[in-house]
């Protein structure tokens, strides 16, 4: 069938044809939206999920409901070596610019912007090659004691009080949210409780892997009561179906029922493998409808591609030692992975582990889960590792 017509869309944050089977979380992404402005108060969110899952789709969405409610809107992906300053700092500094330029009093503008310099200076980031010049004086006792759990808060105050003195609200949308350091996501919760506690109209959507059980102590029980942490997994069955007959639909073309059913059992729901699927299988199609056997003849080229795409990009970043010890998982079947049972594949001691399993954690290969063990991030990742390396070598 004619590929340049196909509607499916794999591709990390390719946003699908169909949105399909997230509309609860949606909606309490507009209602949260809505009862800020109106300056209720509500808690902000979270999304947690494994790879492919929709994690960032879903944020992009939630951007463009932000907007159509007339919030301003910052966005930023987080990642292993960049600092939580130095992503916001350029982003927050033309926020800033476009408050100035809307209707009300100039001064507190001039303020957030001392605020941003006190933070830039205190802090040290290195800003790489990001020129951040902001040709104003730091402002004295304002976001400028060097502690970011402190200065965030102070920062995103005076910024979220001209936000309302404007009669705006901000959303600051954040993927990859596990990539931060600890004290980052603390401060970053220190805010949050602070804009709780006045009021402020400032809202944080977060997506990322699961990583509530690294946050401790305090910011822990923040976090339970200033976030709802939506977990974002496969497609249901029915969810499935339609991300698959709708777009096809709408094409003028269609699947037959058991072309579908043999996709989701393939792909478990897993949204990034069904617009994998569904795409392969349009293009080994020579006309509507697609049947089950244009799925098995395009199941080869789809798995290829999965293996080069999806699970080779995140593949390819580890040692050979760490392959390993992911290698060791797979061969234990499923989850989840005891780091005993781990070692007693490998021959090792479990203390000889625990700094390839926290260099893996932070990799983002696998996670730990609140129920204890291990799990990959990756789902279907023990397939792969199977298939690319047949023979566990220790
Ligand atoms: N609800 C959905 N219905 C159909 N397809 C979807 C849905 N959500 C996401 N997809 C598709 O799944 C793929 C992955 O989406 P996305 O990149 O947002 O996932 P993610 O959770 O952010 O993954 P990662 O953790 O790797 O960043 C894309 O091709 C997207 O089109
Ligand atoms: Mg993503």
């Amino acid at each position: 069938m004619n590929p340049i017509q196909n509607p499916f869309s794999p591709g990390t944050g390719s946003p699908p044809h169909e949105l399909v089977g997230r509309e609860d979380v949606l909606q309490q992404a507009k209602i949260l939206f809505g009862r800020i402005q109106r300056g209720r108060s509500e808690k902000s969110i979270l999304l947690t999920g494994l790879r492919g899952v929709g994690k960032t789709v879903l944020l992009s969405e939630m951007t463009r409901l932000a907007e159509n409610e007339g919030y301003k809107t910052i966005f930023i992906e987080a990642h292993e070596d960049k600092s939580l300053v130095a992503l916001l700092a350029p982003q927050l500094r033309s926020l800033l610019y476009t408050l100035d330029r809307m209707e009300g009093a100039k001064a507190t503008v001039r303020r957030g912007l001392a605020a941003l310099k006190s933070i830039i200076s205190s802090i040290k980031v290195t800003f790489d090659d990001i020129p951040i010049g902001l040709d104003i004086n730091p402002e004295k006792g304002t976001a400028d004691s060097g502690d970011l759990e402190i200065d965030l808060p102070d920062l995103l105050t005076v910024i979220a009080e001209v936000a309302r003195e404007r009669k705006t609200a901000i959303a600051l949308l954040i993927d990859e949210i596990q990539y931060f350091e600890e004290k980052e996501l603390s401060a970053l919760i220190m805010a949050l409780h602070r804009m709780q506690q006045k009021q402020l109209p400032l809202v944080l959507l977060g997506a990322g892997l699961p990583i509530l059980p690294r946050l401790a102590g305090d910011s822990k029980s923040y976090a339970e009561r200033l976030f709802s942490f939506p977990r974002i997994g496969p497609l249901a069955t029915e969810d499935a179906r339609r991300a698959l007959t709708e777009p096809a639909k709408e094409e003028g073309a269609s699947f037959e029922a058991a072309a579908v059913d043999a996709i989701i059992e393939l792909t478990q729901g897993y949204p990034y493998f069904i617009q994998e699927w569904g795409y392969q299988a349009w293009n080994h199609a020579q006309t509507p409808p697609i049947t089950q056997d244009d799925v098995k003849k395009a199941t080869e080229v789809a798995l290829q591609r999965l293996d080069e795409n999806f699970f080779r990009v995140r593949f390819d970043r580890l040692t050979p030692s760490e392959k390993t010890f992911l290698r060791a998982m797979a061969e234990i079947g499923n989850g989840p992975y005891l780091i005993g049972d781990i070692a007693e594949r490998l021959g090792v001691k479990v203390s000889s582990l625990s700094p390839r399993r926290a260099k893996l954690i932070h990799k983002g290969m696998i996670y730990s889960p609140s129920h204890g063990g291990l799990e990959f991030t990756v789902p279907l990742f023990d397939d792969f590792l199977r298939r690319s390396i047949p023979k566990l070598d220790k």
